[in-house]
C-alpha cells in the first residue's frame, strides 16, 4: 500500500458557490466574488501553514466567457483590485504566484497584472499558489501538444513525461487532493491531465465560507484514503 502522507503536497480548488452565497444575501453575485477573493487569500495562507506546497485555484474557466457581460467583466476588474489589495501581503508572506491559463484574450492590463504578480514574488518558496485563468483542461493539452509540435518534438519521443513539460502546470507535482466546494460533483474541466490519480474531496460549502476548519475537514479526509495508484487493494 501507498503510505498516505498525512499532507499533501498539492491542493487544487474549484471555489464554486459564489453566486449562491450573494443570492442568499439578497446582494449581487459580484459581491460572492468579491467575498470569494477574501477566502482565497485566507485558505492560500492556510495551507502554507499547514506545510502545503502547491496550491492550485480555478478562478476563470474557458468557459466563463458564457455568462453575462457584466459579470465577465466584473470578475476581470476584480482581479485588478485583488492584485492591488493583496500582492503586497501576499509577496510578504512568502507566496510565489503563479498563472496558469490561455493569456492571450485577457487585456492588456489584466495581462501586466499577472506579469507583476509573477514577477514580484518569483523567488518566494513558502507556498505556490497557481492561479488558473480562462484556463481548461482542455485546452491545456492541446496548447502542450502544439508547443511540443512547434519545437519539432519528434512523435516517438513524445511520452508522457515529455508531454508533461508542457503543460501549464509543469512547475509543480501532480496534485494529491482534488477539492469542489459548492455541492456539484463534476472535475468541470479543470487540471484534467494533472488530476488523474488526485483524491477528489467534494463538499456542499459554499466557497466565501470555505475556511480553515473545512481546509482541515478536507485534509482529514485525505489521509482517511488509502491512495494505491491503480495498484491492488492486497499489496
Ligand atoms: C464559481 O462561483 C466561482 C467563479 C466562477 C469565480 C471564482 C473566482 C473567485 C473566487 C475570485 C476571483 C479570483 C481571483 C484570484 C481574483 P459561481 O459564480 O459559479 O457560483 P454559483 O455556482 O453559486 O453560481
Amino acid at each position: 500500500m501507498e503510505p498516505t502522507a498525512a499532507i499533501p503536497r498539492h491542493v487544487a480548488i474549484v471555489m464554486d458557490g459564489n453566486g449562491r452565497w450573494a443570492k442568499k444575501r439578497f446582494m449581487p453575485r459580484f459581491f460572492g466574488h468579491k467575498q470569494g477573493v477574501d477566502a482565497l487569500v485566507k485558505i492560500v495562507l492556510a495551507c502554507a501553514d499547514r506545510g502545503i506546497e502547491y496550491l492550485t485555484v480555478f478562478a476563470f474557466s474557458s468557459e466563463n466567457w458564457k455568462r453575462p457581460s457584466e459579470e465577465v467583466s466584473g470578475l476581470m476588474g476584480l482581479v485588478l483590485v485583488a492584485v492591488a489589495k493583496y500582492l503586497g501581503k501576499l509577496a510578504n508572506d512568502g507566496v510565489r504566484i503563479q498563472i496558469i491559463g490561455d493569456r492571450s484574450q485577457v487585456s492588456d492590463k489584466l495581462r501586466a497584472a499577472w506579469e507583476q504578480a509573477e514577477s514580484s514574488t518569483r523567488h518566494n518558496t513558502r507556498i505556490t499558489l497557481s492561479v488558473a485563468f480562462n484556463y481548461g483542461g482542455r485546452w491545456d493539452v492541446v496548447q502542450a501538444c502544439q508547443k511540443a509540435i512547434r519545437e519539432g518534438v519528434p512523435a516517438d519521443q513524445l511520452d508522457e513525461a515529455r508531454l508533461s513539460q508542457y503543460m501549464a502546470l509543469s512547475h509543480a507535482p501532480d496534485p494529491d487532493l482534488f477539492i469542489r466546494t459548492g455541492g456539484e460533483v463534476r472535475i468541470s474541466n479543470f487540471l484534467l491531465w494533472q488530476a488523474a490519480y488526485a483524491e477528489l474531496v467534494f463538499t456542499d460549502c459554499l466557497w466565501p465560507e470555505f475556511g480553515e476548519a473545512e481546509l482541515d475537514a478536507a485534509l482529514a479526509e485525505y489521509a482517511r484514503r488509502d491512495r494505491r495508484f491503480a495498484r491492488s487493494a492486497a499489496s
